[in-house]
């Protein structure tokens, strides 16, 4: 069931149409005419997850566990090698009823070898399969999702989601590698974000909307359920980062996915109080449509805009740009305000 749910997930995200927004034409950034930077001396590398990377973009979770799975993932970290690009599994659940789908996710590993892997578990596992799902893949750190809007509209969803919070604290306290804590595609509010700090959580993905809709994708799957009415669900991205920034909290890492599809959501993003950038949808299409090297040449595209796009704010390297000035104009500004 599992299994056949997976590739389901690929392929109507592949035939999902609702568009969302992120927000991030809300965020406004400043020309530098006289930047006094070499673009050849741009310093786009990040420490994360205890390893110095080259740039603060991972290949977030989407799958394994069937054959398609299996294709889908090589490809990716492929991709992931080529750039020195930290990449997360989907979710594990399958491998720990289902020794045979261990392949699809071993690949992973077996092709970035000393790079970042990142496992993935919902918010029903327990501290033990935690720990299965991180050596399976000897990974760098363990993600957490949280996803009850998706939950619900799973035919064979869960209903009951008491007990998650329990579930991370045990996890945060037992694992032995660093947990990030994520949502799906429809954001995390600042009190979400507050909750997860106060047990112990230290990294949380917001996953906002904008991007990959899980309410059509579900929908898709089910064509006797009318769910479009509540397609437009969620907390956009920048909305949900400018949100856990202003908690002030120095300790608290905050990765921005959700809608990430192209240099400017990912500048905007750092600008706005990210510290690392996540995509998922977007490079899934390339992969599956447009094949191996057809993405490599839209990371490499977006790697240089990225870096064209620190010159013109003034920003030599990372940590400057994540103190440029912004303004946040339209719907987002209202969002703040009200
Ligand atoms: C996902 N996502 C996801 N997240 C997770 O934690 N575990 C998972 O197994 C999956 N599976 C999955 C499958 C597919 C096909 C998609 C498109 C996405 C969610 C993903 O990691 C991310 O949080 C959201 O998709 C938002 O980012 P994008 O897609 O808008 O860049």
């Amino acid at each position: 069931m599992r299994k056949y749910r997976k590739t389901e997930h690929i392929e109507n995200f592949l035939r999902s149409t609702y568009v969302g927004d992120a927000l991030f034409s809300d965020i406004f950034l400043y020309n530098d005419s006289i930047p006094e930077i070499d673009y050849n001396e741009i310093d786009t590398s990040v420490d994360f997850l205890n390893k110095k990377i080259k740039f603060p973009l991972m290949i977030n979770a989407m799958t394994g566990g069937s054959s398609l799975s299996e294709e889908i993932n090589k490809g990716l970290a492929s991709v992931a090698l080529e750039f020195d690009l930290p990449m997360a599994v989907g979710s594990q659940s399958i491998v720990l009823e289902d020794e045979d789908s261990r392949k699809s996710f071993e690949i992973v590993r077996e092709i970035i070898k000393e790079g970042i892997v990142i496992s993935n578990l919902s918010g029903f596992s327990n501290a033990e399969d935690a720990k299965k799902a991180v050596d399976l893949l000897n990974a760098d750190a363990i993600q957490i999702h949280l996803n009850p809007a998706q939950e619900l509209v799973q035919i064979e969803g869960e209903r009951n989601f008491c007990g998650i919070l329990k579930n991370i604290e045990e996890i945060v306290k037992k694992s032995e590698v660093p947990v990030i804590v994520k949502e799906v595609g429809f954001g995390m509010s600042k009190k979400t974000v507050k909750t997860l700090y106060d047990i112990g959580v230290r990294n949380v993905d917001v996953s906002g909307y904008g991007g990959s809709n899980f309410f059509e994708i579900e929908n898709l799957r089910d064509p006797n359920t009318d769910f479009s009415d509540l397609f437009s669900w969620g907390i956009p991205t920048s909305l949900s980062i400018i949100e856990a920034k202003s908690l002030n909290l120095d300790d608290l890492y905050i990765i921005s996915a959700g809608g990430v599809k192209n240099s400017m959501d990912i500048v905007k993003s750092l600008a706005i109080g990210a510290s690392m950038t996540a995509i998922s949808g977007e490079i899934l299409a390339y992969i599956v449509r447009g094949g191996y090297d057809y993405t490599l040449r839209y990371i490499d595209g977006l790697i240089e805009k990225t870096k064209m796009l620190m010159v013109l704010n003034g920003a030599k390297n990372i940590s400057e740009l994540q103190k440029v000035d912004y303004k946040v104009t339209g719907k987002l500004k209202e969002l703040l305000e009200g």
